[in-house]
């Protein structure tokens, strides 16, 4: 199984991703890194990981890049773009993202300082299929996380952050393994 990452900013979740894989615990090719910002931190820690990077602008340049690579699975991770209808049709199911709340709550772009000013006591993390809406698709994996009294929003960043780094791989893990079950909005996760 080969995967591509496509990210557009700091490259955390890419790295620890990237060292799950190195360590042999997702068993997939990191075939390609996809980004659409020249200036993103995660370009140069790709290439020191020796992973292939693509530089997309447009949507046609990054189908060309999943077919030359024959990409079977997309991790975004932190990607500032919504795919198109037809790119999530064509790798239905095959398409997962990493965002900072517990979905359905705080979608978008800024979750964790929007969970921050709310006052929520509990957040979390959620990694889920890509659908055509943004922040929506089946859910694969949650984990909570305390809003302590004392918490700064850099300190909450931090939580957060640590927590997507374990469950990023693993729930890439589960899928490269054939353990993810799609029907409809439910994703079971079978034992085989
Ligand atoms: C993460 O918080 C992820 O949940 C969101 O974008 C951020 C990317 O961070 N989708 P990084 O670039 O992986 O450090």
């Amino acid at each position: 199984m080969r995967i591509a990452i496509f990210a557009s900013g700091r490259g955390s979740n890419f790295s620890a991703i990237a060292r799950a894989i190195k360590k042999g615990k997702i068993p997939v090719k990191l075939a390609l890194l996809v980004c659409d910002k020249p200036q993103a931190a995660v370009i140069a820690k790709a290439k020191r990981a020796g992973v292939k990077v693509v530089l997309a602008k447009t949507e046609e340049e990054i189908l060309r890049a999943l077919t030359e690579h024959q990409i079977d699975l997309i991790a975004l991770a932190g990607f500032m773009r919504i795919l198109s209808p037809g790119l999530v049709q064509k790798y239905k199911n095959k398409i997962i993202n990493i965002h900072p709340s517990l979905l359905p709550a705080f979608k978008g772009a800024k979750a964790i300082e929007d969970v921050f000013n709310y006052g929520v006591k509990v957040t979390g993390v959620t990694v889920h299929f890509v659908d055509e809406l943004m922040d929506h698709g089946p859910i694969i994996l949650q984990a909570a996380v305390k809003v302590e009294e004392n918490d700064t929003p850099q300190a909450l960043e931090a939580k957060i952050h640590k927590l997507e780094h374990k469950l990023y791989p693993e729930a890439l893990r589960l899928f490269a393994a054939g353990r993810l079950e799609v029907a409809g909005r439910q994703v079971k996760v079978t034992n085989r």
